[in-house]
């Protein structure tokens, strides 16, 4: 970010009236793109009528507010009695913003876009554990199915990892403090952050990976806590750096202790945050839909998961993960295994399933029963 002030756009619909602003509002004065001309329009500390707001609306195509006013911004409208959609969606924005600033290999990367991205993230995050406060997994799952989507996959995948981490903090300690969410929150949005240094052509390529591109993504844990650790990142006194470089670091681990980079093992090696992230990080893998893979219904995600309990997973935080989760396991239409091999960090062309046996069929020919032949081998 250059020192220049930054500025986003904000829908009508989204800006309270009524009430005194508190932040103030701009349009673009320019019409030529990459020059514009950022003029305010309306005072923070005023209030804004629903007049002046239908008349900015005639003359103007778009409102902005500037960037350091985006925290402010993001409390009044958690305060809002706007829908959570629309409220996740102005946060996810956000979040694409300052992830994009971190992953964008055009920008120059320093410490200081680090720091302020990060500073960045923590605010989304805190707006997300508002917003989030009355959620459970299973509501989670649907709104996270109706916002809107990035073309990037590491941009939508880190946001719903964020949000799954909260929520599943949440349920396995009901009395979670906030700060305790907001890191959880907030590892989830950067778990993937050393993934800047894997080339995109790797990261993008579903089914045509070598066995060294593959070495390669399995140093991003190694690569994000080198970037967040070797900075000396400048971030608000309350968020603890060393756990988020835990996250970062360990949410490839497996419980059972052959994951990596450290093959560490259980509960007492491997921190909780990042145990509880592996989990977001294999659901989210399976069940959200990127632009070349197939996904799980719930009741068939949830039953190749349960194959992973106490070796990649940790299995008491996977049974309150699967008890939270509402869906009706006979609803599962196929017996499915996913591959020991399988890595969500990894892009699948078509998920590593086995279907383990197909559920029985019988014809009936009237009064003889006929079951298919091949059903009887797979047993
Ligand atoms: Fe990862
Ligand atoms: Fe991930």
């Amino acid at each position: 970010m250059d020192d220049k002030p930054s500025f986003f756009s904000v829908r009508y619909d989204l800006v309270q009236v009524d009430l005194p602003l508190l932040f103030d509002l701009y349009i673009n004065s320019s019409v030529v793109k990459g020059k514009e001309k950022f003029v305010r329009i309306f005072p923070s500390g005023e209030t804004l009528k629903k007049d002046d707001l239908e008349e900015f609306h005639k003359k103007y195509v778009q409102l902005y507010i500037s960037e350091d006013q985006r925290s402010v911004y993001l409390r009044s409208l958690v305060k809002s009695q706007v829908d959570d959609v629309q409220k996740a969606n102005v946060i996810k924005d956000a979040a694409l913003d300052y992830l994009h600033n971190i992953f964008d290999k055009d920008k120059e990367f320093s410490t200081d876009l680090l720091s302020k991205s990060i500073e960045g993230c923590r605010e989304v995050v805190e707006s997300m554990v508002d917003v989030l406060e009355e959620h459970n997994i299973d509501s989670l799952r649907n709104l996270i199915g109706n916002l809107s989507f990035h073309d990037f996959y590491t941009y939508d995948h880190s946001i719903n990892v964020s949000m799954y981490c909260i929520t599943i903090f949440k349920a396995i300690n009901p009395k979670a403090t906030r700060k305790e969410l907001v890191h959880a929150g907030l590892g989830g949005l950067l778990h993937d952050l050393g993934k800047i240094k894997i080339p995109t052509h790797i990261l993008n390529n579903p089914g045509g990976l070598s066995n060294e591109d593959y070495l390669t993504i399995k140093n991003h844990p190694d690569f994000g806590l080198e970037l967040l650790l070797s900075g000396h990142c400048k971030v608000d006194e309350n968020i603890d750096l060393k756990i988020i470089g835990r996250v970062i670091h360990e949410h490839h681990e497996n419980y059972d202790g052959t994951g990596y980079p450290q093959k560490l093992k259980g509960k007492e090696q491997i921190h909780l945050l990042a145990r509880v992230c592996t989990i977001a990080d294999f659901f989210d893998a399976i069940t959200t839909k990127r632009s070349y893979n197939e996904v799980l219904p719930i009741p068939e995600a949830m039953n190749t998961m349960r194959n992973f309990r106490a070796t990649k997973l940790d299995p008491d935080i996977f049974d309150i993960f699967d008890q939270h989760v509402r869906y009706i396991r006979a609803e599962a239409t196929r017996d499915l295994k996913l591959s020991d091999s399988f890595d969500p960090t990894l892009p699948y062309a078509k998920l590593p399933l086995e279907e383990l046996k197909k559920f029985s069929k019988e014809m009936d020919f009237g009064k003889i029963k006929v079951v298919d032949p091949s059903l009887k081998k797979k047993k």
